[in-house]
């Protein structure tokens, strides 16, 4: 529990100085002036006394306990002012001090001394390298923000310190309660995941907001947010691109990734409802200050204006909720109660001569319609529309109810106060219609998070002597200094975890080529066996449909010549001769690996939906059964799985659980880079990959 970073009965500012415009003279006024009531003591070896307090020369020279120091000292000074926190027993310092790692090789050393005292002393930190602090329940202002933002069950934390300056001049300028805040700059202690996991636990947070560039330890992070998320909301930006982005991918899975997807995996596993902008994250929060969560996806929409009720129509169905009409009985209600002209489907249209009786109207059948799960009140203001009087039945008739209720107030002065009483009473309220569904829309994703069963996760059984023969395979590849494993190892290693490929031999001679040939069955495909090439279709190392021994001869000469002269010192080791195989529809199977949440399996669909649309899907490992199926019917062209044009349908548990293979695979042997199968001929009953490479690291 970090209460002693933000419930402190005592801090030390340890750089308190008597110049305004310094740090260190801030913190120690808006700790003093805010409403904080605990114990405080400058502390600066030059001064006797500052801002009317008595100063001491070190920290352990106060003698008294010590919580919380606040560090705005240089950074040279930094490592013996911890060690000195050290020996006075305090717990937590908050290291405002810029100079560290962000600055170079320098600071990088310094920022090691001091993580290396604090370890030493078991003093926990936040920073270096920012901003402070803030619990408004408490009054603290432990940062050099002027001011405190209202008090609010919102709690954030920021890896910008600069962003949380900005956002608390915002809050205070809109009257957005926060509870407690963090900015905790280069985190090289404490991080996003601790602070997630201390406002998970903490009885005056319902709303968790966060700021992040990067995660320090991605797994972990999953781990915690997904026990968080049930208990309360958690909303984040991420902004900058991962490593994984940055370096470049080996395989077309990992190129497909690209540099943010493993970020969005990580958060749709963890239930963390990720936001694009400051903006947004607010309009997101507001929703679920209510405290009140929808049954189910199905919205009703009430409007007095034809056009944003469309636009909100049309927004619901990009974001995948349902508009389902009213019952038989509510509709036969509002027909005898709405004027003629009035739509009663959904969006319920009262039409823009409505004044709140129609509203009401609606609003009174919507509480006991069991086709409604949460309301949309749009409004635009006419001349006859008695705005606040609309906003006053909302209120009430939402204090009736369990479902959510939001509104949408378009226009100007004439919506102002209504729109702040809706907030005043935790009824979020909108200016678009847009922005006011994709914001309900992540409610209910939240909802379903929270009521999501249990994952299953299936184990193949694998022998272990198998596993010793993998990993032999892979080490000795490894210890050669080989990094892109070709087809024939590549397959082995498949095999055993039951990908099925097509019937195989290798032949060394014109002859044995014919005699395999004939084993497996005409037509055949051949292709050149050599540990120096990849990509084999460049160099003429590939044919296929070859009939009869003839073909297959010619073949076997043509190919071995056109490798030597493509690439003369390459080493073939002879041809394989594959079953030519035919029918069903291709598909791509892979793992890439991200360095922040690790390995992430993908599925598309093959050929140009691969190489032109890009359309695939990820999860990350492990992947759960209902995570494999979900990859499914995340593709755009899930349909042509179903059979288009009187096509048989694939064989879909036969893809799910060769994803489920790989994601084992990959997890027992993490050595395992990347895996490209491409194409995966999935048939009607079963499938067999045509293809495959691993890449190992
Ligand atoms: N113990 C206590 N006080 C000490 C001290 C020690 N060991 N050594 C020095 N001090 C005092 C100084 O004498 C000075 O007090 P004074 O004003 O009475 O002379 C005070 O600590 C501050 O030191 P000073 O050298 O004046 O530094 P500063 O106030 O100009 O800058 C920082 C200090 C920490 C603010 C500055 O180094 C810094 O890092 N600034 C950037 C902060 C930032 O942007 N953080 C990230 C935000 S997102």
């Amino acid at each position: 529990m970090l209460d002693f970073i933000f419930k402190p009965t005592s801090i030390a500012v340890v750089g308190a100085s008597e110049e305004e415009k310094k740090i260190g003279h801030v913190i120690l006024k808006n700790l003093l002036t805010q409403g904080y009531t605990g114990k405080i003591f400058p502390i600066n070896p030059k001064r006797k006394e500052i801002l009317g307090l008595k100063c001491y020369s070190s920290v352990s020279s106060v003698k008294e306990k010590i919580d919380l120091a606040i560090i705005v000292v240089p950074a040279k000074v930094v490592p013996s002012v911890l060690k000195d926190c050290g020996e006075a027993g305090v717990k937590g310092v908050v290291v405002i001090t810029a100079g560290f790692k962000e600055t170079g090789e320098e600071g990088a050393r310094l920022e090691r001394e001091i993580i290396e005292t604090i370890k030493k002393y078991g003093i926990r930190m936040v920073g270096p390298n920012c901003l402070g602090v803030i619990n408004t329940e408490i009054g603290m202002n432990a940062t050099f923000a002027p001011e405190l933002p209202p008090k609010g069950r919102v709690s954030f934390f920021s890896q910008s310190g600069a962003l949380g300056v900005a956002l608390i001049d915002w809050a205070i300028g809109s009257g957005f309660g926060f509870g407690k805040f963090v900015s905790f700059g280069n985190k090289a202690d404490l991080n996003e995941t601790d602070f997630l996991d201390y406002f998970g636990e903490d009885e005056d947070t319902d709303i968790i907001l966060g700021y992040i560039e990067d995660i320090k330890d991605g797994k972990r992070f999953i781990e915690v947010a997904q026990k968080v998320a049930k208990k309360k909301p958690v909303i984040i930006i991420k902004s900058g691109a991962t490593e994984a982005g940055a370096r470049a991918a080996s395989s077309h899975t990992g190129a497909l990734a690209g540099s943010d997807r493993a970020f969005s995996e990580a958060f749709r596993k963890a239930g963390v409802i990720r936001v694009e902008g400051i903006k947004e994250l607010f309009e997101v929060a507001e929703i679920f200050k209510s405290g009140k969560l929808p049954a189910g996806e199905k919205l009703l929409i009430v409007t007095n204006a034809g056009g944003p009720g469309i636009i909100a129509a049309d927004t619901a169905e990009k974001t995948g909720l349902k508009l389902y009409p009213m019952s038989k009985e509510s509709i036969e209600y509002l027909a005898e109660r709405l004027p003629s002209t009035a739509a009663l489907y959904n969006p319920v249209d009262v039409i823009g001569d409505a004044t709140s009786e129609r509203y009401l109207v609606v609003l009174e059948r919507a509480i006991i319609d069991p086709n409604v799960d949460g309301v949309c009140v749009i409004l635009t203001p006419q001349a006859m529309t008695d705005v606040e009087n609309i906003a006053k039945i909302v209120v009430e008739k939402s204090q009736e109810t369990a479902k959510p209720f939001i509104g949408c107030f378009i226009g100007g002065p004439k919506v102002k106060q209504a729109t702040l009483y809706l907030k005043q009473n935790n009824i979020a309220c909108y200016e678009d219609p847009l922005i006011a569904v994709s914001a309900y829309s992540k409610l209910v994703s939240y909802v379903k998070y929270k009521n999501r069963e249990e994952e299953e996760y299936v184990r193949f059984p694998i022998p272990e002597e198998v596993k010793k023969e993998i990993n032999l395979i892979l080490e000795t590849l490894r210890d050669a200094g080989v990094n892109v494993i070709g087809e024939e190892n590549a397959m082995k290693i498949l095999s055993f975890y039951g990908i099925e490929f097509p019937k195989r031999g290798l032949a060394r001679t014109p002859d044995e080529a014919v005699k395999i040939a004939e084993q497996i069955g005409y037509p055949v495909v051949m292709k050149i066996s050599s540990p120096h090439i990849v990509h084999k279709t460049d160099v003429g190392g590939v044919k296929i449909g070859l009939k009869d021994e003839k073909e297959v001869k010619e073949a076997f000469f043509e190919m071995t010549i056109n490798v030597k002269r493509a690439i003369p010192g390459a080493y073939i080791k002879g041809v394989n001769i594959y079953e030519m195989v035919s029918g069903g529809k291709e598909v791509i199977l892979g793992v890439t690996y991200d360095n922040t949440f690790g390995h992430m399996l993908m599925f598309g669909l093959g050929g140009i939906y691969v190489e032109v649309l890009k359309d695939v899907s990820f999860r990350l490992a492990p992947v759960s059964k209902k995570e494999a199926y979900e990859m499914l019917t995340e593709i755009k062209g899930k349909k042509l799985l179903e059979g288009v044009r009187g096509e048989k349908p694939c064989d879909k548990d036969a893809i799910v659980d060769k994803i489920l293979r790989l994601s084992q695979l990959v997890q027992d042997f993490p050595i395992i880079k990347e895996i490209d199968i491409n194409p995966y001929l999935v048939k009607e009953v079963g499938g067999v990959a045509l293809d495959a490479r691993i890449i190992i690291g």
